[in-house]
């Protein structure tokens, strides 16, 4: 089958390569997918997992990409909750072969089925960052109706998830980013925006929930923002600062075929839109992940037509 593999953590996005892979096969429960959409977060070379297996031995050349959405063509031993045929969507393990291939191996429960009247890159486009906005507002941030949001990077791929489902329930959303992305942030809903290049974040005074993706000196002033009893949310790594009277929480998103099914509702009833700035061929991937200009929003692999 046809893949992209990296081989070297220093080349970067620059080091993908095009080559042909042996298929994978289904483990127990597991499924083997045939991917028609994929997706691949930024910063995704640079988690361990990428490059090693659990016992930390070199995995590479790596298959990245974990985000997907296909149809199931084979079922490992013992497997059940999904059949042959069937059209579904979610996540990879990050240690194993990823979804910027014609087909992937992925444990069952790690998928939800993705309704027939959805696009198989909308799919792709809403796993991961909807996963990780979903759990970052709701398990780790435990958001309530009448609270305020700080969320980072709110045009991105996650901020965006984040902006919605915080209006939804209720909350109110100050977004931030680069001035560029001032209009697209409250197009998704958020209320008031700061630019993190001209205005001053701490203008924003306290809020009960920073959502951050960006971390380091964003980071760390963010802390300084949680109101008492609040709670900074980080996915850009180990919090640098903690706040005075409030939890600090770093984490990495699991797959939940749950949370990935109320995800796919609020799609399909228009209460969740997508946020994707690219769609391109699996023959043009590596040329997608190396932009030579700007693109604000998820690159999606349509592996096939
Ligand atoms: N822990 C987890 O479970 C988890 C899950 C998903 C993603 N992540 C990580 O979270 C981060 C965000 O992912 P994403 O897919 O949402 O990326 P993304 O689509 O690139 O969104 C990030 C947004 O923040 C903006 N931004 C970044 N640095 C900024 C700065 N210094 N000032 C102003 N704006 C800034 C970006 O603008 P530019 O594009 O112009 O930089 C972009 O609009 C990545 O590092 C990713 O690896 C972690």
């Amino acid at each position: 089958m046809k893949a992209i593999v990296v081989t070297d953590q220093a080349g970067g996005t620059a080091g993908m390569k095009l080559v042909e892979r042996p298929e994978p096969q289904a483990a127990i429960n597991d499924v083997v997918v045939q991917v028609h959409a994929s997706g691949f977060t930024s910063g995704e070379l640079t988690w361990p997992s990428t490059w090693t297996d659990r016992l930390d031995r070199d995995r590479s050349p790596t298959i990245p990409g974990q985000e997907l959405a296909g149809v199931v063509t084979a079922l490992g031993y013992g497997t059940t909750g999904l059949s042959v045929g069937q059209r579904v969507f979610g996540l990879s393990d990050s240690y194993r072969s990823g979804t910027l291939a014609e087909y992937v191996a992925v444990e069952a429960r790690n998928l939800a089925p993705l309704p027939g009247d959805v696009d198989f890159s909308v799919g792709a486009a809403v796993a991961m960052p909807g996963l990780t906005a979903w759990q970052g507002l709701f398990v780790h941030g435990r958001l309530q109706a009448g609270q305020s949001v700080l969320v980072h990077g709110a045009a991105g791929a996650v901020g965006s998830m984040v902006t919605q489902l915080a209006r939804e329930a209720g909350a109110y959303v100050i977004g931030t980013g680069r001035a560029a992305d001032h209009q697209k942030a409250l197009d998704f809903g958020a209320q008031e925006f700061v630019d993190l290049e001209n205005d001053v974040l701490e203008d924003v005074g306290g809020v009960h929930l920073v959502f951050d993706v960006i971390g380091g000196d964003i980071g760390k002033r963010s802390a300084d923002l949680i109101r008492t009893g609040g709670t900074l949310v980080t996915i850009a790594g180990p919090t640098e600062a903690r706040p005075a009277d409030g939890l600090a929480i770093d984490f990495v998103l699991v797959s939940d075929r749950a949370q990935l099914s109320e995800i796919v509702k609020r799609v399909r009833d228009g209460r969740l839109r997508t946020n994707i700035g690219n769609i391109a061929t699996l023959d043009e991937a590596v040329a997608a992940f190396n932009p030579t200009r700007r693109i604000s929003g998820k690159t999606i692999i349509r592996v096939r037509p």
